[in-house]
């Protein structure tokens, strides 16, 4: 893990007007040598950070760029109402948020990790989340429940829909699904993703850590070195993003929503779900470990399951898999003659 050094955090506010300063500028305010002022910027460099220049010429970031600062994050969540005590680890670099609150002991005290880059950004199933430095939201909050994990079910559809509604507010909420249980797509590209993990179980307390990836100011260049359509707030809104408000937002929303959940478990979240279903009545292929099952999604039972209808006429009810849709055409009854619509 990596901190800023009092120094980077000096330069990195600095440059985050995305005007050109000089080595020189910068040295004399520091009261330190050009040659340091470069060597500073060497290891931000080394961050994955993108800053144009030289020690001649000056340097510049390629865009403005507004730091996460635990100070305001705290601030904006007094202005939401939201004064619970919480613990907030921010970093300059991680390997991966969920991994960091896997470390941290059990709290009765939400902790809150927070990172400007990830070198091992995690996804589900096991597959890499893209996280270049300043540009995202990565974060992952440790909760604390006293309940059995069967409580729990239905959790993820609720993480979900509390990043739904953090999105909503920023007026691009009619293009906005989630695709069963956790991805979050604008416009059929993904915009948002979670990953939660059960880490301890005792008698009737559980620890559950759920990580957030927003793309939040990357640019569609980023998406264009992924192997799914990805989008970001910029790339709709074409507005660059304070994280630290989205970030507030978002931990207010979850706080909230999952204190809804805990008391009245999915019963609340059935119908908002309903409305922002992707995979509603649509023939999907869904991926599991050891096989696969084809049908027609037809929402969710009252426990979160997917329930999905075979080519047969039987109604599956689904915890867990990776959902793709799948062409019409593809899909053949027991028969062999007849297909899907
Ligand atoms: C997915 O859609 O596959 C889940 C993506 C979850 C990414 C977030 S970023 C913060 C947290 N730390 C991680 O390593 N992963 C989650």
């Amino acid at each position: 893990m990596i901190t800023f050094t009092k120094t980077q955090l000096y330069l990195l506010n600095k440059l985050a007007d995305g005007n050109c300063h000089s080595g020189s500028e910068l040295g004399a305010e520091l009261n330190v040598s050009r040659t340091t002022v470069w060597k500073q910027i060497k290891q931000l460099l080394a961050l994955g950070l993108t800053i144009k220049g030289t020690p001649a010429q000056g340097y510049q970031l390629p865009a403005p760029l507004i730091l996460l600062n635990e100070q305001t994050i705290r601030q904006q969540l007094a202005t939401l109402g939201l004064n619970n005590p919480m613990q907030v680890h921010l970093y300059a670099a991680l390997d991966s948020t969920n991994r960091f609150l896997k470390e941290v002991s059990s709290s009765p005290i939400l902790q809150i990790c927070c990172t400007e880059t990830q070198t091992a950004g995690r996804g589900r199933f096991g597959r890499h989340w893209h996280s270049p430095f300043g540009e995202n939201i990565y974060c992952s909050m440790r909760w604390h429940f006293d309940c059995d994990l069967a409580h729990l079910s239905g959790l993820s559809l609720v993480v979900s829909l509390a990043i739904l509604a953090t999105l909503s507010q920023y007026g691009i909420e009619d293009h906005l699904t989630i695709k069963w249980p956790n991805d979050l797509l604008w416009h059929d590209k993904k915009l948002s993703g979670s990953l939660v993990e059960v880490i301890a179980e005792s008698n009737r307390c559980v620890d559950v850590i759920i990580g957030v990836g927003i793309n939040v100011n990357s640019r569609s260049a980023f998406a264009a070195k992924l192997d799914r359509p990805y989008c970001s707030l910029w790339d709709i809104t074409s507005r660059y993003f304070d994280r630290n408000t989205l970030l507030a937002s978002l931990i207010y929303h979850l706080h909230h929503y999952l204190n809804v959940f805990i008391h009245q478990q999915l019963t609340p979240f059935l119908d908002p779900w309903e409305k922002v279903d992707y995979l509603r009545d649509k023939t999907i292929t869904l991926y599991r470990p050891t096989d696969s099952i084809t049908g027609i999604a037809k929402g969710i039972d009252k426990s979160g399951q997917l329930l999905l209808l075979d080519t047969k006429g039987i109604m599956h009810c689904l915890s867990s898999g990776d959902a793709t849709l799948t062409p019409s055409s593809t899909i053949s009854n027991d028969s062999g003659k007849e297909g899907y619509k």
